[in-house]
């Protein structure tokens, strides 16, 4: 089912998926799809999860959450699956803002423009803690 086409036509998709984002209980990314992926949003679940803010992070690269033992070689299929147009989903360990660790699962996928091109990537991530 796609979703936009369900709703009606008195409200406006935007308002809807404003409403899912503030509410998510998944962390919520938008990088645009260009060089070093900068972040133009993140949810209030992001700054639950990780200690950052918005401010903290618009305009930098998501790899600011990585550290010493995060997983190279789930780096590596994530910008494979991003340059194919795949979905990418992994974990690895990520830091907190307090530079706590904790695992990161999470999934990556881009919205395209009407000619198929990637215009975002968006992140839906949430911590394993099993
Ligand atoms: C939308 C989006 C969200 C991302 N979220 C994370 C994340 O939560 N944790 C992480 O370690 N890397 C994340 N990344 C991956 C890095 O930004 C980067 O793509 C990855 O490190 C591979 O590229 P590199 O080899 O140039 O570092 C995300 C990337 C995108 C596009």
């Amino acid at each position: 089912m796609v979703l936009s086409s369900i709703l009606s036509t008195t409200t406006h998709p935007g308002d809807v998926l404003d409403a899912i984002a503030d509410n998510s209980l998944s962390s919520v990314m938008v990088t645009q799809a260009a060089p070093d992926t900068p972040i133009i949003y993140v949810n209030e679940a992001f700054t639950t999860l990780t200690g950052y803010t918005p401010e903290d992070v618009i305009g930098k690269s998501p790899r600011m959450l990585q550290g010493p033992k995060t997983d190279q070689a789930v780096l590596d299929r994530l910008r494979k699956d991003l340059e194919a147009g795949r979905i990418f989903e992994g974990e690895t360990v990520n830091y907190r803002k307090d530079c706590s660790e904790f695992v990161m699962h999470w999934r990556v996928f881009p919205v395209r423009d009407q000619q198929g091109a990637p215009v975002y990537f968006v992140a839906l991530q949430e911590e394993n803690d099993t």
